[in-house]
Parts: structure tokens; C-alpha cells; sequence
């Protein structure tokens, strides 16, 4: 990733889940803290949407349509993360390339649980910025102040090792950790993707659970970004892939044997579409759905 002010990606999603929030889903979807993470232009996409009210230019009306099929993505996503986050909370949780998931402040369960929140240093950097003018309850604790709850950890995981960096925050590898990693893998090659599962093997002490969320091969999807790219050079504009191509895809099979070689055995992986279609959430985007995976693997108690 190269984004001096940080991930776009990430904006999309927290615009996605602020699109979503009380809109699809409702009851077993919210996330009311991910609109004040964004700026007053970010903002401005996810209010339309959300009025259903597309703005008339072309350029903007991709940026809408965008945010509008990421809050249908998104759902289906978070939901079967936070169930599985719900069904095994280790006393330490780590976010894996956090971007602006504000979990640590949204979710119950996670209220009296370290939360180390890992990212690519430009989008830490970004975060805290963000989050420095939130009042209380959704601003983190500051390193120094009582508690440090929510610990913010610059890793690139291209380059930077995962180990030092979380025992320099506090991890401990002899306690459980649940280890959420979404919307990262394809931003990662296979054997950066390969790297960071064996750092985080070495991590997990006996009960931890690793969740990853990851993209298999689907040639429409491939075709899709190529559309969007050609866009963005028609518009003149970087799009929001420039600095975060995907680079990596994973079958189902291929994870599963990653995982495995790592000491994890996995006890759930499904597309999102299955996801969806359980939840009765929108599945208009149905090849994205069928593309984007979740995966629950266990290290044995
Ligand atoms: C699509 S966002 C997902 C953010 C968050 N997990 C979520 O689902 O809301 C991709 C995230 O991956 C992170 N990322 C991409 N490349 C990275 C790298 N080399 N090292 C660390 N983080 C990286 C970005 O900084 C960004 O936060």
C-alpha cells in the first residue's frame, strides 16, 4: 500500500457501514459510530445514498454507486465476523489492517478487552487523527492514560514483523487471541498473505481463533475492476485502487491448506452470497458476494 493520508479502502468500507447502519439488516446490523469517522465529504456520498438521492455528474455517480454496493457487501461481512468474534472473545483481540473498524468501541463484548488495533503506518496515522476529534465514548483511550484499551500498532506487513511490533505494544503469546483480519488479504501477495499467518501462528497461544476475511478467483470481478480502472483514466483521477491494487486471490482449498500448515483448522468458510442469502440481506452484487469469503479457524484449546 503507498496512500500518504492514509487507506481510501478503508473509507469506502466505514462509508459502506455507515450506509448501512439501521438501513439493511436492521436488529442484527449497526454500526452508528462509523459516520462520525468520516469527513464532511465522505459524509456527503453516504447521505446520499442513504437519501437515495444520486447526484447528477458521472464521476460522482461511480463514487455513489460504489459506496451503495460496498454497504451491501459490507453487511453480510461484519455480521458473520462479529458472531464468530461473539462465539470465542479471547481476552486479547487484534485487528489485523484495522482501517477505520471501530469494533473496539461498538461492540459490547469488547468493552473490557485489550483491543490492539494493527495497521500500515499512514492509515494509523489517519485514524488517530480521525478519532482525535470524537468526543467521548467513541474517542479510544491515548496511550498513557488509564487503561490503554485500544492500542495502536504501525506494521506494514510487506515488510515490518508482526511479532516485535504487538510485544512492544503488550500482546502476550501465552493468552488467546482473537485475531480479525478483513478486507486485507487480496491488498497483500500470496507470500506476504503466507508471512503474516506464520507470524500470527507463532502469536496464538492454545484457544486463540483467526478469522479472515479473504477474495477468490471470479473472473467477473476482475473484469469489473478493469471497467472502473479505465474510468478513473478516462476521469483523469487516481481512483481508490491506484495505491491498493489486489494482488492476491485465494480458492477456498488454498486457504484452508495455509491455515492448516499454521496449526489452524478451520471451522467455517463461506462465500458472502451464502452469507447473505441466510440473513435475507440485498444480493443484487451476487458475483462480489460470491467472491468475498470469511473464514473461522480455531487453534485447539
Ligand atoms: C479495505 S481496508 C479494510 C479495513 C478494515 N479491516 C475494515 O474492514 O474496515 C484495507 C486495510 O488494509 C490495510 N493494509 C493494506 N496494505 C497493508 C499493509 N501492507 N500493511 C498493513 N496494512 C495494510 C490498509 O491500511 C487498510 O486499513
Amino acid at each position: 500500500m503507498k496512500a500518504a493520508g492514509g487507506s481510501r479502502t478503508a473509507v469506502l468500507v466505514c462509508q459502506g457501514r455507515a450506509v448501512a447502519d439501521g438501513r439493511i439488516a436492521p436488529g442484527r446490523f449497526t454500526d452508528p459510530v462509523a459516520v462520525s469517522l468520516l469527513r464532511a465529504d465522505e459524509r456527503r456520498t453516504v447521505e446520499q445514498v442513504r437519501a437515495g438521492t444520486p447526484p447528477s455528474g458521472w464521476l460522482e455517480r461511480v463514487d455513489y454507486e460504489s459506496v451503495r454496493a460496498c454497504a451491501e457487501i459490507v453487511v453480510p461481512r461484519t455480521i458473520a465476523i462479529d458472531d464468530a468474534v461473539r462465539e470465542r472473545t479471547s481476552p486479547q483481540v487484534v485487528l489485523l489492517g484495522a482501517g477505520l473498524d471501530d469494533r473496539a468501541w461498538r461492540m459490547p463484548e469488547l468493552a473490557d478487552r485489550v483491543v490492539f488495533e494493527v495497521d500500515h503506518p499512514d492509515s494509523a496515522r489517519d485514524k488517530r487523527q480521525r478519532l482525535a476529534g470524537l468526543p467521548a465514548p467513541t474517542r479510544p483511550v491515548r496511550p498513557g492514560e488509564p487503561g490503554e484499551r485500544v492500542r495502536f500498532v504501525s506494521v506494514d506487513l510487506t515488510r515490518d514483523r508482526l511479532e516485535g511490533a504487538l510485544a512492544a505494544a503488550g500482546h502476550r503469546a501465552d493468552t488467546p487471541t482473537t485475531w480479525i483480519w478483513e478486507g486485507v488479504v487480496p491488498y497483500l501477495t500470496r507470500p506476504e498473505a503466507a508471512r503474516t499467518v506464520a507470524a500470527v501462528a507463532t502469536l496464538s497461544a492454545p484457544g486463540s481463533r483467526l478469522i479472515v476475511n479473504y477474495q477468490a478467483p471470479q473472473a467477473a470481478i476482475a473484469i469489473g475492476q478493469l471497467i472502473a480502472r479505465s474510468m478513473d483514466v478516462l476521469a483523469r483521477r487516481r481512483g481508490i485502487w491506484a495505491n491498493e491494487p489486489w494482488r492476491s486471490r485465494w480458492t477456498a482449498s488454498a486457504m484452508r491448506d495455509l491455515l492448516g500448515r499454521n496449526g489452524f483448522t478451520v471451522r467455517s468458510d463461506d462465500d458472502l452470497l451464502t452469507i447473505a442469502t441466510r440473513l435475507t440481506t440485498p444480493t443484487p452484487r451476487r458475483a462480489s458476494l460470491r467472491s468475498g469469503r470469511v473464514a473461522v479457524a480455531d487453534r485447539p484449546a
